[in-house]
């Protein structure tokens, strides 16, 4: 049997103490750089946004946000009347503009109109808040390749779209891209297979044109938004019977878009607890996280809907 001494012992916690003292000073390094700027909001008044399902919603809430802080907003949705309220509370809360482009996003050359528009009606862009998401069901999956096709197409292939119309615009205002996605983009939940595949499409999409950008020292900056359960009415209609979580406010929620979005985050997790801690776990013990995500479902109401 090997025989520890005590200067053996010391001549360890020697070789610890040398890696610990530089890794905590990394970890402190980063620290100060990921707190190094805070949000004003000051920081939105004049620039030019678009917000993407903005006429319900976390959408219609960004909006209300932007408005407060003095932007220029272009709202955009299917549905005109509900949109022509957003626009005219905006011009109450204080926008510097606001007006409204109605159709929908199943339509390439439609996202790629808004994008016009926006040059058009402000003369240019910042911030592109990409946000809306087509109808789906709230179940097991149920075999349609067609609804899977149709929703790729809303919910990924129209912010494809939009940010290539928009890039020339947001490199020369050294503008943003703020990508409203979900746990479900991140992790496999059940009940939203057609959804999740849509969200998981933005991670991949939108982190690897992240890497590009960097290579090629683009200063558009990329913020994908990891949101959890939240109280809009779509959301607390498909799934407040079967989830067993109490959701967030949807106000808070887009402010914490916003501010992510200014600040030019890499990711935004919203609430951070219930969204980035499972998110630890992910990596080192995927099948407890699929467990406890199962837990969280009361399926018997699922089978009521
Ligand atoms: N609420 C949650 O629990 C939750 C959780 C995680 C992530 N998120 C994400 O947060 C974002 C907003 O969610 P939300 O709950 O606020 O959604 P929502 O209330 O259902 O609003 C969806 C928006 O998209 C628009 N829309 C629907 N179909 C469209 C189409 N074909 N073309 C263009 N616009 C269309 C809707 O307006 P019209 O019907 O007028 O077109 C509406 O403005 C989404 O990206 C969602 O994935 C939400």
């Amino acid at each position: 049997m090997m025989k520890i001494t005590a200067p053996d012992l010391h001549c360890g916690m020697g070789r610890l103490q040398k890696s610990l003292i530089p890794f905590l000073g990394l970890v402190l390094a980063f620290c100060f750089y990921s707190a190094r700027e805070n949000f004003k909001p000051e920081m939105l008044k004049g620039k030019r946004v678009i917000v993407t399902g903005a006429s319900t919603g976390i959408g219609e809430q960004m909006a209300y946000h932007l408005a407060r802080m003095g932007s220029h907003i272009l709202v955009t949705a299917r549905t005109e009347a509900k949109l022509q309220k957003v626009v005219e509370r905006c011009l109450k809360l204080g926008a510097a503009s606001a007006q409204l482009v109605s159709g929908s996003m199943e339509d390439m050359a439609f996202a790629e109109h808004v994008v016009k528009e926006a040059e058009n009606l402000m003369g240019g862009l910042d911030m592109l808040i990409l946000n809306h998401i087509g109808k789906s069901y709230f179940s097991y999956f149920d075999g349609d390749v067609g609804h899977v096709q149709k929703l790729l197409q809303i919910n990924f292939l129209s912010y494809v779209a939009m940010t290539v119309s928009a890039l020339p615009m947001l490199k020369e205002s050294g503008g943003s891209i703020v990508v409203v996605s979900s746990m479900a983009g991140k992790v496999g939940f059940p009940f939203t297979v057609p959804y999740s595949a849509t969200k998981f499409a933005l991670d991949g999409f939108f982190s690897s044109l992240r890497q590009e950008f960097s290579i090629q020292s683009v200063n558009v900056s990329i913020t994908l938004c990891v949101l959890g359960f939240i109280n809009t009415e779509s959301a607390m209609k498909a799934a407040a019977d079967v989830v067993l979580m109490s959701p967030a406010p949807k106000e808070e929620c887009a402010l914490e878009i916003i501010k992510g979005g200014a600040l030019r985050q890499r990711e935004v997790y919203y609430k951070y607890a219930s969204t980035k801690i499972p998110l630890l776990i992910r990596d080192w013990a995927a099948e407890f996280l699929d467990y406890l995500v199962r837990k969280r479902y009361n399926v018997e109401n699922l089978k009521k809907n």
